[in-house]
């Protein structure tokens, strides 16, 4: 379980993170939106370690992140990470590069690094890619990849970050399913979108950022339904 006490940050003068409490329950699955600025790609690198915060704690699995003494290494092979720009060695395969971070921090064997990434490749449907390279795949097959190479790790905890915000209209789609498909298998995920149907669809709990506050969340029925937060009506109406 991930949880978020307190969490205060600024960069500089600008307080991005003005004090967020969140839970985030084994097997659940979170979204957040909120407008641009509003510090929801700063919590993610704040929950795995990436980003120092001012005050209160996070908790993964009850290791405090922040504190002195805990192996940030050992404690983000836990978290997997996916942003919205892909970010593939373009000199290796696919499945070369679903295999190295296995092979280099988790110390697998060849073998075993690469029976994995084939599973986790056709798991998000790249199974014919393996000895392709990534500048031939499409924006969200590339996309995908990041998914399967963070999944090969063997992850408890995803976080997205706006997977799909980069890409193509038509391409969104079958990302959006393989978030789905890895929401219904049970995997614990912390996503930032801007898909409001995804939002809709997936999450058992939405939450609303504003300048640094989470300023509601709830089930997403409740939430779009019957949104309280009159900066949340507005974004709403503004994004429907
Ligand atoms: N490394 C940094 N140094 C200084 N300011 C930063 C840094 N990272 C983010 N900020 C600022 O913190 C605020 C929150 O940024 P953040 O990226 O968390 O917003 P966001 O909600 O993810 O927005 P978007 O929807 O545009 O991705 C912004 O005002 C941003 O300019
Ligand atoms: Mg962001």
């Amino acid at each position: 379980m991930i949880e978020i006490e307190n969490v205060r940050k600024s960069f500089g003068s600008l307080e991005v993170l003005k004090g967020i409490d969140l839970t985030v329950q084994k097997g659940e699955v979170v979204t957040i939106i909120g407008g641009s600025g509003s510090g929801k790609s700063t919590l993610l690198t704040c929950i795995n370690g990436l980003e120092p915060i001012d005050s209160g704690r996070i908790l993964v699995d009850g290791t405090e992140v922040h504190a002195k003494g805990t192996d940030l290494n050992k404690l983000r092979r836990k978290i997997g990470i996916v942003f919205q720009q892909f970010n593939a060695f373009p000199h290796l395969t696919v499945l070369e590069n679903v295999t190295l971070a296995q092979r280099k921090v988790l110390k697998r064997s060849r073998a075993e690094a690469e029976a994995e990434a084939v599973k986790q490749l056709n798991h998000v449907g790249l199974g014919d890619k393996l000895k392709v390279y990534p500048g031939r795949l499409s924006g969200g097959q590339q996309q995908r990849m990041a998914i399967a190479r963070a999944l090969a790790m063997s992850p408890d905890y995803m976080l997205f970050d706006e997977v799909t915000s980069a890409l193509d209209p038509q391409l969104v789609g079958e990302v959006l399913d393989t978030l789905r498909m890895l929401a219904g298998e049970g995997m614990t995920m912390i996503c930032v979108t801007h898909e409001m149907k995804f939002a809709r669809e997936v999450s058992d709990r939405v939450a609303f950022f504003h300048k640094g506050v989470m300023a509601e969340i709830a089930p997403p029925e409740q939430l779009f339904g019957n949104p309280k937060d009159t900066e949340l009506q507005k974004f709403l109406s503004a994004t429907h």
